[in-house]
């Protein structure tokens, strides 16, 4: 297996030095190729990712990705979202679990959900019209689009609770009445059991019944705006990973971006990056090591070394080295 390794901006070179240190403690066949990417490069070349880096991340099985920054800059593109369109990892799997001794906004501990998100289309379409005094974004839903995500939420919801949830807004977008049947159908035809929530009705369900939820498919927007609240959910932005996964390529993030105002100090929370680390375990079948690091990610909680967002004063990498440890004392017993 071979493995981009990309930090890209702000606090994205702290947190994958971390979590490389935990992957490197299970001494496993991989191969690791670093590549620079994102605003760093572009003040450096004036690009943030040009055709060669398209050409190594494809060369590569799988990314492992800090965050980048985007400035506000008409000619910057984000590299994110061009990754994501080339590589055509249309679905964006975030977990939403809660970790031991640590709880959330609602001191709840008794959910665990899933958001699958769609992430090539919607508002994410970049079919963009701007003039001076009115811009417009075109929002894409496609038959194939949907069915494809659909299908791969209900693959996710036959290995878990058989539960899914399909969220829209199909009061007002007809672009969502497609959505919702394309995705009624596929869970029908799949044998997977469903039921379908509005997105604002949705917002304020998931934060008083967490605990109703198994799987959550939905589209680009609305599942970028409901990870980051579920984040809330289980206690901190610094705790919640993401995969994107396509048929080809797959490629794991942390869902918090670069960070600016924290980058460069050591403090932040490396967990989120070293639980995706363990989804690009799974994805590539070490099974038994995924479930180890997620394991010595507890460990290390409930012994305390923890970053301040979690009330700790731990750095970045104590974090990451007590959790390398954890692996390495569970690997020797
Ligand atoms: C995320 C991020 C990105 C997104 C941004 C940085 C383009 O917020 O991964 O959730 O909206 O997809
Ligand atoms: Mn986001």
């Amino acid at each position: 297996m071979r493995v981009a390794v990309v930090e890209g901006d702000g606090i994205g070179r702290e947190v994958i030095p971390a979590a490389v240190e935990v992957l490197d403690a299970f001494g496993l066949p991989i191969e690791k190729v670093p590549l620079e990417l994102g605003y760093g490069k572009w003040e450096k070349c004036g690009v943030a990712i040009d055709d060669n880096d398209l050409d190594v991340l494809k060369s590569c099985d799988c990314v492992l990705f800090g965050a980048i920054t985007t400035p506000a800059d008409p000619n910057y593109k984000s590299v994110l979202l061009t990754i994501r369109k080339e590589l055509d990892m249309y679905a964006n799997i975030r977990p939403i679990k809660p970790l031991p001794g640590v709880t959330g906004v609602t001191g709840k501990s008794d959910f665990d959900f899933v958001i699958v998100r769609e992430n090539t289309e919607g508002m994410y379409s970049s079919i963009e019209e701007i003039h001076e005094d009115v811009a417009y974004t075109k929002r894409v839903v496609s038959r194939k689009g949907s069915e494809r995500i659909a299908k791969s939420a209900c693959a996710l919801a036959k290995e878990r609770r058989n539960d899914l949830t399909i969220v829209h807004k199909s009061n007002v977008l007809k672009s969502d009445t497609l959505f919702l049947n394309v995705c009624r159908d596929v869970a029908t035809s799949e044998g997977v059991d469903h039921k379908d929530m509005l997105v604002d009705a949705m917002a304020y369900s998931l934060m008083k019944y967490p605990e109703r939820y198994d799987v959550v498919v939905t589209t680009n927007l609305f599942g970028d705006i409901l990870s980051d609240m579920s984040a809330a959910l289980v206690g901190s932005l610094g705790l919640a990973p993401s995969a994107n996964i396509g048929d080809k390529y797959a490629f794991f993030e942390p869902v918090h971006g670069s960070g600016p105002d924290i980058a460069g100090k050591g403090i932040a929370n490396p967990i989120a990056a070293i639980l995706s680390m363990k989804m690009m375990l799974e994805w590539m079948g070490y099974q038994r090591e995924a479930e180890l690091v997620e394991k010595a990610v507890g460990n290390s909680i409930l012994e305390k070394i923890t970053t301040h967002d979690l009330g700790g004063n731990a750095s970045t990498i104590e974090v990451g080295r007590a959790i390398a440890d954890h692996v390495r004392s569970m690997l020797d017993g």
